[in-house]
C-alpha cells in the first residue's frame, strides 16, 4: 500500500465526471488499498478516486464507527429520505467547512472490489459522507451545495 497525493480544489480533475470501473482487477484493489491508507493518514471520513487523480467511480468511506472502511465501486443512489443540515469539509479543501444540506438516510447500490453487487444503507454522518463522495464522481464539490452563495467560494478559486 502507498499514500497518494490528494488533489486540491482548483484542479480541473475535481470537476470531471468519472468513468465506470469495468475491470475488477489487481489495479483496482491497489487503488482502493491506497485510497484507504491515504484516507486514514489524512484523518478524513471519505475519499473519492478523482481526489487521488483517478477518474474512476470508486470511493472509500470510514466514519470511524469501528466497522471499518466501506468501499463503493460504481455506486448508485437508489433511495433517499429526510434531510439534515450540518458542517461539512473535504480533504481537497483543508480547513474549509460549510453548512450543507443532505438527506438523513440514503440507500446505495454498489460493487465491491471483486465485482460483487451489494446494497448499503447509511444514516446521519454515513449518509452525508456517501452523498459527498458520490458527488465527487460527478465533479460536484460540497461548496456547490452551500445554501448561501459566498462569492469568494466561487469555482476556480485556488
Ligand atoms: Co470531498
Amino acid at each position: 500500500m502507498a499514500l497518494r497525493e490528494i488533489v486540491k480544489f482548483g484542479e480541473d480533475i475535481l470537476r470531471k465526471k468519472c468513468r465506470e470501473v469495468t475491470s475488477f482487477d489487481e489495479k483496482l484493489a491497489i487503488l482502493l488499498d491506497d485510497m484507504k491508507e491515504t484516507l486514514q493518514s489524512a484523518d478524513g471520513v471519505g475519499l473519492a478516486a478523482p481526489q487521488v487523480g483517478m477518474l474512476r467511480r470508486a470511493v472509500v468511506i470510514d466514519i470511524r464507527d469501528g466497522k471499518g472502511a466501506i468501499e463503493l465501486v460504481n455506486p448508485v443512489l437508489v433511495e433517499q429520505y429526510g434531510n439534515q443540515v450540518g458542517n461539512e469539509g473535504c480533504l481537497s479543501a483543508p480547513g474549509e467547512w460549510c453548512e450543507v444540506e443532505r438527506p438523513m438516510r440514503v440507500k446505495v447500490k454498489a460493487f465491491d472490489r471483486h465485482g460483487k453487487e451489494f446494497t448499503v444503507t447509511g444514516d446521519g454522518l454515513l449518509a452525508r459522507a456517501i452523498c459527498h463522495e458520490l458527488d465527487h464522481l460527478e465533479g460536484i464539490l460540497f461548496i456547490d451545495r452551500v445554501k448561501q452563495d459566498i462569492p469568494e467560494r466561487a469555482e476556480g478559486r485556488k
